[in-house]
């Protein structure tokens, strides 16, 4: 075992782990933050999906010794991350992708949208008007069980529209 200090929503944490012990579980059971999901465990789902210095990232797949200072944002930590990107007085209470899957009625049991969410905030932080092919070849990693592709595209696109019209 050994502590490890880690930055995560802009707050500094200090953890107790061995060093192989994956982020996914300081964030759920040390950290107690509800966003991250398990889902395979493998890295193939997305499910358990965080941001590491902006890159969406498979937190089932990362070692708490591999995290050094890099900065965490899970998806309690969004509409923060979105303020600073976007310079705003205030902080909104949702990120424009959550408002716009909620907007659109885009999930249905809702397990797999921690990581949609994630990787949809990335892909307009870097891409703010991405076709629907680019939004389909970055969302492509992130499996949903329900299928309800055709509507996450509708809400990324109605977020992207959102984000750059200045909107929250
Ligand atoms: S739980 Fe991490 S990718 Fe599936
Ligand atoms: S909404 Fe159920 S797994 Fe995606």
């Amino acid at each position: 075992m050994a502590q490890y200090k880690i930055r995560v929503n802009e707050s500094d944490h200090t953890v107790t782990a061995s060093p192989e012990t994956p982020l996914l579980y300081i964030l759920m059971d040390q950290l107690e933050l509800k966003g991250p999901r398990f889902g395979c465990g493998l890295g193939q789902c997305g499910s358990c999906s965080v941001l590491l210095n902006g890159v969406e990232t498979r937190s089932c797949m990362s070692q708490i010794s591999s995290i050094g200072n890099k900065a965490i944002t899970t998806l309690e930590g969004l509409p923060a991350l979105y303020a600073t990107q976007k310079k705003l007085a205030t902080t909104p209470e949702l990120h424009p992708v959550q408002q716009a899957i909620i907007d659109e009625q885009a999930a249905q049991c809702g397990y797999c949208y921690n990581g949609m969410i994630i990787k949809a905030s990335e892909l307009l932080s870097k891409t703010p008007q991405p076709t629907d092919v680019q939004i389909r070849a970055a969302m492509s990693g992130h499996l949903c069980r329900c299928g309800t592709y055709p509507r996450m595209l509708k809400a990324i696109n109605r977020a992207a529209q959102s984000m750059r019209g200045g909107g929250r």
